[in-house]
């Protein structure tokens, strides 16, 4: 049912602040003797031991699973101190890449069916590694074949591009990061500084769903474009390549979602005044690499469109070109709220250039097959 909305994927987007509250519902408890808020995550507080003592972490996932995993990457590598390394599933089972014992494999599905990542799960069950999920379908095979995991709980989704999933992925292993590095004193106030941004999240989320008709303008101006770059690094790496998939997928425009660090290897080449660039430079430790890009885009006449932190629209263009304008939250979460707009905006370039929102031309929910 999709309520007072034309479509899911603009029904999903919407409904983010609500699922966000139910992925964290129940696992954000009081205790111990300074009575402030932990993670609880039923799923995996009894190998809590073993995920600690692994030599490296590996997330494996598709599309925008994968895209969620990143996203996390850098917080689960700073609170956990063990290495964590990224595979896309299907690329995984190519290279037949080597598996340990001792390693943790966490498996990021939303359908918990889909066949590479299953194929992956198998695979590293056979090579005896401790093969943990994520995913928001109970009962799916990813589900079920795991050791053990965590359900996102984030309603079921029907748009075929993934976006309350995509939210309540990152936010799950947020939540999976600070239960490993739970027991890490040195740590503690800085776990403390992201529950308490946890808390605060939905609120944000609703906040930044203000922008709608901002996006739903800038669209317009881009609606006969042939190709959108987006350009992030650090935490919202991850925000560059999934607003490009969600642009890529359902509004059938070409858009690469770069790494900024390697713009001047490559990317550069391709900018002039024509092709729109997105660049996100919300404030976190790489703000000045990313202000210094934007000088660099600039200075090759580069058609800039920038996503800051609320207050900042000077500071990183001196006014001069296009801004999105976000709250500001903890930085290993502002992915959350930085994916928002561009949801936003492939939604609404989509209904714009006239194609199917929910059903992308020759695309499924669930790739079930090879
Ligand atoms: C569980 C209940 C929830 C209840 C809560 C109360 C289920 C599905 N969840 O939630 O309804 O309100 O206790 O304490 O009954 N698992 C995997 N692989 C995965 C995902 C999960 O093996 O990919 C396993 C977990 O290790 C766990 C079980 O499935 O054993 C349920 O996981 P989850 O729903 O995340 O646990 P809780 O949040 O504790
Ligand atoms: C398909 C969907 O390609 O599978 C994507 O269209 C999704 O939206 C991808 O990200 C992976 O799916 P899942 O269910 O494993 O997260």
């Amino acid at each position: 049912n999709k309520g007072k909305y034309e479509h899911y994927m603009q029904k999903e987007i919407h409904e983010q602040p609500e699922s966000l509250t139910t992925t964290m519902r129940g696992r954000l408890i009081r205790g111990g003797s300074s009575n402030r808020k932990s993670v609880l995550l039923g799923g995996l507080k009894d190998h809590l031991k073993t995920i600690r003592r692994s030599r490296r972490i590996v997330f494996i996932g598709c599309g925008t699973s994968y895209n969620a995993a990143l996203a996390a990457r850098p917080i689960l590598e700073e609170l956990s101190g063990i290495p964590v390394t990224m595979e896309i599933a299907s690329d995984l089972l190519d290279r037949q890449a080597p598996v340990y014992r001792d390693d943790t494999i966490i498996f990021v599905s939303q359908s918990g069916e889909t066949a590479d990542t299953l194929n992956a799960l198998e695979y590293a069950l056979g090579n005896g590694a401790l093969c943990v999920g994520i995913t928001n379908t109970v009962g799916s095979a990813i589900a079920r074949n795991t050791h053990c995991g965590v359900h996102i709980n984030a309603g079921s989704e029907i748009g075929v591009a993934s976006t309350k999933a995509y939210t309540s992925q990152i936010v799950v292993m947020a939540m999976v990061a600070l239960a490993i590095g739970a027991d890490t004193i040195s740590t503690k106030p800085r776990r403390e500084a992201i529950i308490e941004s946890l808390l605060h999240l939905p609120r944000k989320v609703k906040e930044v769903l203000k922008l709608d008709q901002e996006m739903k303008d800038l669209a317009k101006s881009l609606i006969s474009e042939q190709s959108l770059l987006m350009f992030g690094r650090g935490y919202n790496y991850a925000t560059a390549l999934e607003g490009a998939l969600k642009v890529k997928e359902v509004a059938l425009m070409h858009s690469e979602g770069i790494l900024a660090g390697e713009m001047k290897h490559g990317p550069l080449a391709l900018v002039d005044e024509n092709l729109p660039i997105v660049v996100i430079a919300t404030r976190d430790q790489c703000f000045s690499k990313q202000q210094s890009v934007i000088q660099q885009l600039k200075a090759r006449k580069g058609r800039l469109i920038v996503m800051c932190t609320e207050g900042d629209a000077t500071a990183v263009c001196g006014g001069s070109c296009r801004v999105i304008e976000v709250p500001l939250v903890v930085d290993c979460l502002q992915p959350v709220v930085n994916i928002v707009p561009l949801q936003l905006l492939a939604y609404h370039l989509t209904v714009l250039r006239g194609y199917n929102v929910d059903q992308p031309r020759n695309l499924a929910k669930s790739v079930t097959t090879e």
